[in-house]
């Protein structure tokens, strides 16, 4: 198994980010626990208060376990006050790791997937279900052993007054277990429909935000108004059900806490009258019910944030148990990477059911420093090629060879690192345009930048820029043109220096003079290097030392400019058409 196969989400995983916490959690623990073991001789104080002290009119005793009392009162606060403190600095760092694995895992998902998903859903797992998880781990990781603490304790205090008072205080636990019995698997069930509309509502609405000069550029307002309507009136729809459903599991939990609250006060009474308890063995009883009443409210909200906890956990596990990562078993790397690509006999279908068939039965192959350039229609498949070679998608027949080694063997990290691309839609990502460049190598000097900006005749423009370089440019380059972008993207590709520089459409954007200059760069920068260029306008493409035309996916023909163009067939026409 490759090592990425292996990020999952097991419970292990969960309980391990929180054991590496365990120091931590045993300061916590520590003074948690204190806090408890602070309280719990108030029973016995107060029933000494009422059976000793005040029938024996004694002040001094009165002033002195009310003394106690209040001592030990401030050493609970204390404690509690310091074991919070202490906690809640470190948990963040489990929720950390939790984040970073999913990231981790998405950088590896397959790109099959990551076409068919929308942003929204995974966003919605990454922020959403992590923060369930947080706040399910923290709840009952830090609350638990306290809350059950502090009521053992307690009950113990008050049998070790009257044994009695011992079945009166634990009737109450048969009862929760009936309601759990009840309530759970209905409010199971409808934390996964709240889970799965949330995620369809994200999903959608982080579509429209993101094409929204679409939506209004097509004056479409209304339509996508209407689909977020109905997408967010079903997610409130289900969160109404929730919250009605949490409420009446709490309501039925506060009836029965209150109707045995007052039968424990009947019985107790009753017991005073017939002289089988003390006084103050009662108000001890009544000071301590409510305490352990609320334990039991308490368990009802761990349990529904339990609930809520497991759900996001199940979302989150689907994502990271997924297999469908890019199957790369290679771990063989190139010391020095030629440049040689060869593709053999390769089909290739985006759908699972290879029902069309993108690319068919292709075989070429380019020898290193080669400048290949793809024609064909829209459509023919030459982005397609490209994705192959990059390994974002594995053919569905046939093999890929880098220098003569299968792509499947080698690491297509590797493989990547040496590769530079220019796409279709240039995407620039938040930043500066200096960061932005960078992104193709982060350690390059300023320099190298400028040099590369000035190669890919982005300087002129960049120059006019009131912060030069050091431009932000919004979460999409919405701030650029799109010949301008394309110009940071071809900067960033050069800077990379690589061995294979794949240049898909990269020029189509520029004006005459632009296209030009960038051109004469990219052929100064070719020599040397395996160059693959796919362009619509076949002017750029006359310095390829071969054209390869594509049609369906199919291979139809290939040779130098002047080859083909003498010959009949699709290239002669594309050139027709363009003059
Ligand atoms: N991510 C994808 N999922 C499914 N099908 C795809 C995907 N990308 C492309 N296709 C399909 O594969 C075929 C080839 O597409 P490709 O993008 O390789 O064409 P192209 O030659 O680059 O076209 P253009 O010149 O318009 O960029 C097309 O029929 C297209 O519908
Ligand atoms: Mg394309």
């Amino acid at each position: 198994m490759h090592p990425h196969e292996a990020i999952g989400l097991h419970r292990k995983t969960l309980r391990g980010y929180i054991w590496a916490q365990q120091r931590h959690l045993r300061t916590y623990m520590f003074w948690r626990v204190l806090s408890v073991l602070a309280i719990t001789p108030f029973p016995i104080l107060s029933q000494k208060i009422v059976d000793v002290a005040i029938p024996a009119k004694d002040v001094q005793s009165l002033i002195a376990y009310t003394g106690i009392c209040f001592l030990l009162l401030a050493i609970h606060f204390a404690s509690m006050r310091i074991g919070v403190g202490a906690l809640s600095i470190q948990a963040q760092e489990i929720f950390r790791k939790l984040r970073a694995r999913i990231f981790h895992k998405l950088n590896f998902m397959h790109f099959g997937f990551l076409d068919s998903v929308q942003t929204g859903r995974l966003l919605s797992k990454y922020a959403f279900d992590t923060s369930n998880i947080e706040s399910t781990v923290i709840q009952i990781v830090t609350g638990i052993v306290p809350e059950v603490l502090r009521s053992a304790l307690l009950i113990c205090a008050l049998a070790f007054i009257n044994l009695w008072l011992l079945p009166i205080m634990l009737i109450s636990l048969p009862l929760f277990a009936i309601v759990r019995f009840y309530y759970f698997q209905p409010i199971e069930k409808n934390n996964q429909a709240v889970r799965i509309a949330r995620e369809r509502m994200t999903g959608q609405a982080s579509e429209f935000i993101s094409a929204i000069k679409l939506v209004r550029g097509f004056g479409q307002e209304s339509v996508a108004k209407e689909q977020m309507g109905q997408l967010s009136d079903e997610y409130s729809t289900k969160r109404e059900s929730q919250m009605k459903l949490n409420q009446s599991l709490g309501y039925i939990l506060f009836s029965v806490v209150t109707t045995i609250s007052l039968f424990a006060v009947a019985v107790s009474g009753w017991m005073v009258i017939t002289d089988k308890m003390s006084m103050g063995a009662m108000v001890a009883m009544i000071g301590a019910l409510p305490v352990c009443l609320n334990t039991v409210n308490i368990f009802s909200q761990f349990s529904l944030q339990y609930l809520l906890g497991a759900e996001s956990y199940r979302s989150i596990k689907e994502l990271m148990d997924s297999a469908y990562v890019e199957k790369w078993q290679g771990e063989r790397i190139l010391d020095s990477m030629r440049g040689e690509v060869e593709f053999r006999n390769v089909t290739f279908s985006y759908d699972k059911e290879k029902e069309h068939r993108a690319i068919r039965n292709l075989s070429i192959s380019i020898k290193a420093g080669e400048h290949v350039a793809f024609v064909g229609p829209s459509g023919s498949g030459k982005s397609t090629v490209v994705s192959l070679m990059l390994g974002f998608y594995a053919p569905t027949e046939g093999e890929i060879l880098i220098d003569g080694i299968p792509q499947a063997d080698l690491s297509i990290r590797e493989l990547r690192q040496s590769c530079a691309i220019v796409m279709q839609d240039n995407l620039l990502l938040s930043g500066t345009l200096m960061d932005n460049i960078r992104f193709g190598k982060p350690a390059a000097t300023d320099a190298e930048v400028i040099e590369a900006v000035r190669y890919a005749n982005a300087m002129e423009f960049i120059e006019k820029l009131p912060q030069g370089l050091m431009t932000k440019v919004g979460e999409r380059g919405v701030s650029l043109s799109g010949g301008q972008r394309q110009r940071i993207a071809i900067a960033r590709a050069l800077l990379r220096n690589p061995k294979i520089l794949i240049l898909d459409e990269a020029t189509s954007a520029l004006d005459y003079e632009s296209e030009k200059l960038v051109q004469e760069a990219i052929d100064h920068l070719a020599k040397g290097r395996t160059t693959i260029t796919i362009a619509h306008r076949l002017s750029t493409i006359r310095s390829a030392d071969r054209i390869i035309v594509l049609q369906d996916g199919e291979l139809i023909s290939k040779g130098t400019w002047t080859e083909l163009a003498g010959r009949d067939g699709v290239f002669k026409d594309l050139l027709a058409a363009q003059h």
